[in-house]
């Protein structure tokens, strides 16, 4: 509800995978507290689609965002989800902002150094309210380790190791063939898929980092190590269909049979059998590979070094089985690892004092000696299961990011209750082009010379 008493009136731009199944499905869900009013979105079949079952009026649905933004005192409207691709963030969040609305913006910000100094000049003294996408933070997993820090469970921390293993089917789909392949078309991988990673590390060390250094390629996706003979597209007669990792089909028409939402819908409307083979006759998802356009690393390790000495690493690969994240800090008084996708926590604290369970609000499932006879204790931190039995996108973080920025909506106190704020996300973005400089380059930078 809002300041008076009525649900939120919400305005989406772009319904492809994060408009629809990440945002869309929620408001759908809870119309008591929000109502999508009106959306923008080029693409009939999406726009009528997701209208049709939100109950958006035929005067309310817009093929492109600013007709919507031009119309935003008409519509009444209190907020909108900006869920646009990556190079068109900057223009509707400015016009947004202008126009006093709250704004849920996706990640990137902005795709380029240039682009989101261009935003924080714009926004500044337009007193914007905005939630940037950075789910994580939202997730029992994430909000657990940085209570485990927060409480000096572990002391003074020394090192943070994070991995972002992101899948090689999951890095095929978006990164070779899908829309985060071409850095001219989207953004840097370390922007793209790793500004979450880049947020939480900034938000667990309490601070920015001083210097980055990066290292990594694209060792793999290249034309050379294509098979013998393979053809553009893996349908039309691969002669390694039976033994490439990535051929299409088995992916998008066989494991993936049984679903129809991401990434099986970016494919088009029609996802029977016959109509992903189709899809993947001609379109980008069923290119071979190694034929694409593809120019994003595929593998990736930064340094950070933070003031008071913590110092952090990022490594990202596409060439992992599981998609996940796994995290391993290490401090004066105990270690803290886990594993996202399971919610998996174990906190080994070394003082022989340390007798009881951690304070961290889940269960602990052990507590057992370790060599010196020290504290080791486990737990899973992960969100109530839905009524489907899954945990939702982002480990539960994509529904309690909108739930939150919602209510902060309604609330009136958007400062206090958002943890996503422009302020607190710029660091991310900043510490990204700081490791990509330092990647092209073969160079530590210092981050003060990044930002601005
Ligand atoms: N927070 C996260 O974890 C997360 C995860 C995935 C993607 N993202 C980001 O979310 C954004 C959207 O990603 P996606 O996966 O939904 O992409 P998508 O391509 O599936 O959806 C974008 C939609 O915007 C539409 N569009 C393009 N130009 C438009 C315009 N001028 N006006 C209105 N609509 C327009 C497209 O037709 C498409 O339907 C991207 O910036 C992406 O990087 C964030």
């Amino acid at each position: 509800m809002s300041a008076n008493g009525r649900p939120v009136k919400v305005a989406i731009l772009g319904l492809g995978g994060r408009g629809v199944e990440s945002y869309g499905q929620w408001f759908l869900r809870h119309r008591d507290l929000a109502t999508v009013v009106a959306v923008a979105e080029p693409l009939e079949h999406r726009r009528e689609t997701f209208a049709d079952r939100a109950g958006v009026p035929a005067g309310a649905r817009y093929a492109a965002w600013p007709a919507l933004l031009d119309d935003s005192e008409r519509l009444g409207l209190d907020a909108v989800v900006i869920a646009l691709p990556d190079r068109v963030h900057v223009e509707p969040a400015v016009a947004a902002a202008e126009r006093g609305l709250a704004i849920l913006l996706e990640k990137p910000m902005a795709t380029d150094e240039g682009a989101l100094r261009d935003l924080e000049t714009r926004l500044r003294g337009l007193a914007p309210r905005v939630a940037v996408a950075h789910v994580l933070r939202e997730t029992p997993f994430w909000r657990s380790v940085h209570g485990v820090l927060g409480d000096g469970l572990i002391g003074e921390p020394v090192t943070l190791r994070m991995e972002e293993n992101i899948g090689f089917w999951h890095f095929a789909h978006s990164y070779v063939r899908g829309n985060w392949r071409n850095t001219a078309e989207s953004s840097p991988m370390v922007l793209a898929k790793t500004c979450h990673d880049l947020d939480i590390i900034r938000w667990l060390a309490g601070s920015a980092p001083l210097t980055v250094t990066s290292v990594g390629g694209l060792a793999h996706f290249r034309p050379e190590n294509a098979p013998e003979g393979a053809p553009t597209h893996c349908v039309h007669g691969c002669p390694a269909a039976g033994t490439c990792p990535f051929h299409a089909p088995r992916y998008y028409a066989d494991a993936l049979a049984d679903v129809d939402g991401w990434p099986v819908a970016l494919l088009g409307p029609d996802v029977s059998r016959e109509g992903r083979l189709a899809a993947l006759a001609e379109g980008p998802y069923g290119r071979c590979v190694y034929r694409s356009d593809n120019d994003v690393v595929d593998h990736q390790q930064t340094v950070f070094a933070f003031p008071g000495g913590l110092t952090a690493t990022l490594t990202t690969s596409a060439f992992t089985g599981a998609n996940t994240r796994t995290i391993q800090i290490t401090g004066t008084r105990g270690e803290l690892s886990g594993r996202m996708e399971t919610g998996e926590l174990r906190l080994q604290r070394f003082s022989p004092a340390e007798t009881g369970p951690p304070p961290v609000g889940y269960e602990v499932t052990s507590g057992t000696a370790g060599p010196l006879g020290h504290r080791v204790d486990e737990w899973h931190a992960l969100p109530p299961a839905s009524e489907s039995g899954d945990h939702r996108g982002h480990g539960g973080g994509d529904d309690a990011l909108v739930e939150r920025f919602v209510r902060a909506v309604a609330g009136g106190d958007f400062e206090a209750r958002v943890t996503t704020t422009l302020a607190a996300s710029l660091d991310s973005h900043w510490m990204a082009f700081a490791a990509e400089r330092s990647r092209r380059g073969g160079s530590v930078v210092t981050l003060a010379d990044v930002r601005p």
